[in-house]
Formats: C-alpha cells, structure tokens, sequence
C-alpha cells in the first residue's frame, strides 16, 4: 500500500461542479484514484454518482472543474477518445445486447481495439484477419475469466440476472480499460450472488485493469471490495477514507438513515 503514496494518480478530478440550469447535481468534487486501487463511490439516489461519471468520461462537459488520467488533461475530450486512452465505463442501463450470443457481445465490446482504416476494412488483409482472430481469443479468454465459459454461445436474453451482470462487465473488458468505472455493477444481485461478483471484481485489477471506481447501492459489496470509499450527498464529498472508516462516520450514517426514514 505504501507504494500508492508515491506514485501518481491514475485519475485525478479537480473541484469538479455540474449545474444543470437552477440544479446544482455536483459541486466542487476533488478526488483522485491511484493505480491498483478499487475506489467506491456511494451516497443515497439522486447525490451524483451518475453525473461524475457522465463528467469523468466526457459526456457532461463540467461547469467547472478538471479531470486528468494519465496525467492528461482530458475535460474537454470525446467519450470515445477518453475510452480510448483507457478510461471506460459501464452504464446504470445495461449495454448488452439481448439477441447475440454472449461471444458475441463481448466481440462487440473490442470494438474500440479495431485500428484499421476505412480501406482495411473494405479490404480486408492479413493484418485484419490477425486483428480478428486476437479479438476473438481476447473474447473467449475474458469469458472464461468471469466465469460464463459455459454460456459462450447462448443467446443473452437467456442469461439470469447475476450471469446477465458478468456478461456486462465482461463487454466492458473488452475495450481493454486501465480504469474501469463501473455504474451499480450489482444491481438485481442476492448477497450471496453479490458476494461472488465482488469476489470476480477484485481478481480483475492488477490483471486485467489497473484500477476500479465502482458505484454501487449495494454495501455488503462496495464495503467487501473497496480500498477506499468515497461519499456523494447532494452532490457534494461528505467523507473518504478505508471502508471501516467510512462505515463509522456519523455524518454517513446519518445521511444513509436520515434516506431510510424519509
Ligand atoms: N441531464 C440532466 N439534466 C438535468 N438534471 C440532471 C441530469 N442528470 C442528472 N440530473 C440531476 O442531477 C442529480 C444527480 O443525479 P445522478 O443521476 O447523478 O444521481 P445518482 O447519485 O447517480 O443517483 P442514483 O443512485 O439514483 O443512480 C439529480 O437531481 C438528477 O435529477
Ligand atoms: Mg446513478
């Protein structure tokens, strides 16, 4: 863990501020996630988990505010170039596709590896084909990984939920993050199913992304396999720290207990 302290961050976010006309969904947001770390960001519906995201990754400009990864300034750049650089999310809504195979959604996911040009792809040579094949054993390899070999060829819509909640990280793994950020990754999960995800979460980083940021309602979860968490309420940071830490600090249970009772 020492070592953390030296290096770099991986991903930097600067007084980070979203207002969408009167609503101000975040406000002056730091928080930086360092290579190896799984970071989790909770706080109660509607605090802004969603809007980071959409701000880390360029959908949402930020009112104000600064993103780097990688020790670039990325604020004003594409989702599609920020997936590029390594930065890729899942989303609250799921981004498999029903009708193909579980193979083929994670072939799908590669998308962002494909480096040809427009003419190779009209014209496909030796280069594109080795491309393909690569792609195709990436494919397989990241499904065994998460544990659905035997569902390699079943068609999606035929997934349960917990297999269905693989499946979808498994696309994510497929544009080849460095940090892969992870919105509700558990939703719909039984604890002990949750459990297992969480399990699969952490076997991932150090081997197949460097670092994870995982929003999630579910706690037994974001507690189990987070470094360190970070809380949202009202769009603002309200604590940070280990996840005992965060579990014991009075303002976060308030703002938990103070939602249950509403
Ligand atoms: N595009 C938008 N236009 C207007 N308001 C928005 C937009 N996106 C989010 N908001 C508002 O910003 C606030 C924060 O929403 P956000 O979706 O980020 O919350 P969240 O923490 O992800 O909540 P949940 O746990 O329910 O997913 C909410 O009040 C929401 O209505
Ligand atoms: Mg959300």
């Amino acid at each position: 863990m020492n070592a953390l302290h030296d290096a770099e961050p991986l991903l930097r976010a600067d007084n980070l501020t979203m207002r969408f006309g009167g609503l101000t969904a975040v406000r002056d947001f730091s928080f930086e996630i360092m290579p190896g770390e799984i970071v989790g960001l909770i706080g109660p519906n509607g605090a802004g988990k969603t809007t980071c995201f959409n701000m880390l990754t360029g959908f949402y400009t930020p009112t104000e505010g600064r993103v780097r990864f990688k020790g670039v300034d990325i604020t004003n750049r594409k989702p599609f170039a920020i997936a590029r650089m390594g930065l890729v999310r899942s989303f609250q809504k799921t981004n498999v596709m029903k009708r193909l195979t579980v193979f083929e959604n994670v072939l799908t996911g590669h998308y962002l590896d494909g480096r040809q040009s427009l003419l190779e792809t009209f014209l496909p040579g030796e280069r594109v084909r080795r491309a393909e094949r690569a792609a195709r054993d990436s494919a397989a390899t990241i499904i065994e990984m998460m544990g659905l070999g035997r569902r390699m060829n079943a068609p999606a819509h035929l997934l349960s939920c917990g297999e269905l909640r693989l499946l979808e990280v498994a696309v994510a793994l497929a544009a080849k993050p460095t940090l892969l950020m992870l919105d509700e990754p558990a939703a719909g999960l039984n604890s002990h199913e949750a459990a297992g995800f969480g399990e699969t979460l952490r076997t991932l980083v150090g081997r197949y992304v460097q670092s994870l940021l995982v929003v999630e309602h579910n706690m037994g979860l974001v507690m189990s396999v987070s470094d360190r968490v970070v809380v949202l309420n009202f769009g603002q940071k309200l604590a940070e720290g280990r996840p005992h830490e965060v579990q014991a600090n009075p303002d976060v249970v308030e703002a938990y207990l103070g939602k249950a009772a509403a």
